[in-house]
């Protein structure tokens, strides 16, 4: 049996069914029509992410060469970088059918055998949130995506054997924005493991023109730069903010997405110059009033600021991260010199009460 590296998510704050975009308490419930409308549906459509992308069409054009299902793909990565989308593109572009499903609702190893025995050849099984599937369904996953193989039990009682199924070869796209909770095994069985990176304003630019052009709404280059630059290195987020800002255009403005009207949008939303809203800067203040700039553990933040655990880690702290406004220690989080400056708070010389830590870190 495989050893497990880190507690289940049944033990995370989260209902075993949220998915990552119910996590985001900033999703909204239009937000998945949006998405689906403004998702791009090919490879060459698809904006930013160079390498994996070109990777990715070489995997692609090889297994369609040899008319063979793709090797196992997992897509990590913040919510809004575009997993979901990639997947259904994967499927596209190897010219097969995407069944989607998610961790929480392959409920029992049975559940799992009517799915993989439904796929037709090369099929893409799409499993968003995988690092959400129970011990026995993993397990039962592992012959499924190694051999195409899945035992099922037939019969009852004394009278129940168990039979290997021959499954017809398949592509498993695993979704996650937690790759650290997925056990060693599982990410064994991935051949390609694609790490998405927050997105360059340049490529988020790009993404708003093009979403504004499916919407109608007229913009600037500078209109575009500038939600481009306040939307965390998101798609999903210029998506979101494209759509308020047209709002305020056709109301307050003159219909056209430009700059002013994109600055004077954000900061009525509350969202600042490096695209933080109120609670990103909620969460970096509380660590610099009630715990004098961190180190604090994600526990105690989360209780401080009343938010699920899960919700600070993967929706919040990434781009802080990445920013460089705040940092993660093996003793909690601190935040950083460049996040006192973004706060207008003046950094202490000795944080903590002048402990041992006589610096900030950059
Ligand atoms: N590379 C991209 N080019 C253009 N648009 C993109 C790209 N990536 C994402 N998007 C846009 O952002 C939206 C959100 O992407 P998607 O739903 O794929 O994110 P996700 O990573 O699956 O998020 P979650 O973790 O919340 O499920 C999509 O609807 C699409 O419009
Ligand atoms: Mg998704």
């Amino acid at each position: 049996m495989a050893s497990r590296k880190k507690p289940r998510p049944e033990t995370d704050d989260a209902p075993p069914h949220a998915s990552s975009e119910a996590l985001d308490p900033r999703a909204l419930g239009e937000e998945e029509r949006f998405d689906r409308a403004l998702r791009p549906t090919s490879l060459s459509e698809y904006v930013g992410q160079r390498s994996h992308i070109d990777n990715l069409r070489v995997f692609v054009e090889a297994a369609r060469q040899r008319g063979e299902p793709m090797d196992h793909v997992l897509l990590c990565g913040p919510p809004g970088l575009g997993k979901t989308t990639l997947a259904h593109i994967l499927a596209k572009e190897m010219g097969v059918q995407l069944h989607a499903t998610s961790g929480p609702a392959i409920e029992h190893k049975g559940t799992l055998a009517a799915l993989v025995t439904r796929l037709g050849p090369n099929d893409v099984l799409f499993i968003d949130e995988i690092h959400r599937l129970s011990a026995v369904v993993e397990e039962n996953l592992y012959p499924a995506m190694e051999d195409f193989r899945i035992d099922v039990v037939t019969g009852e009682g004394a009278y129940a054997s168990s039979i290997s199924l021959p499954l017809r070869p398949f592509t498993a796209v695993g979704a996650t924005t937690r790759t650290g909770l997925l056990t060693g095994p599982l990410l064994s069985r991935f051949g390609h493991v694609v790490r998405l990176d927050f997105y360059a304003v340049d490529e988020l630019a790009a993404i708003v023109h093009r979403s504004a052009k499916i919407l109608g709404v007229p913009v600037d280059e500078a209109g575009a730069r500038a939600v481009a630059s306040r939307a965390r290195g998101t798609p999903r987020i210029a998506n979101r903010l494209l759509r308020n800002v047209r709002d305020f255009a056709q109301v307050l403005g003159r219909g056209v997405v430009d700059e002013a009207i994109a600055v004077s949008t954000c900061e009525r939303l509350g969202i600042d110059s490096l695209g933080l809203d109120p609670m990103d800067r909620r969460l970096l203040r509380t660590i610099v009033e009630v715990y004098e700039g961190g180190p604090v553990g994600v526990e105690a933040l989360a209780a401080t600021l009343a938010e699920p655990r899960d919700t600070i880690e993967d929706v919040y702290e990434p781009y802080l991260l990445q920013s460089g406004l705040l940092s993660r220690t093996p003793r909690g989080r601190t935040v950083t010199r460049k996040g006192y400056e973004h706060l207008g708070v003046a950094p202490p010389k000795r944080p903590n009460g002048g402990g041992e830590q006589g610096t900030l870190p950059l």
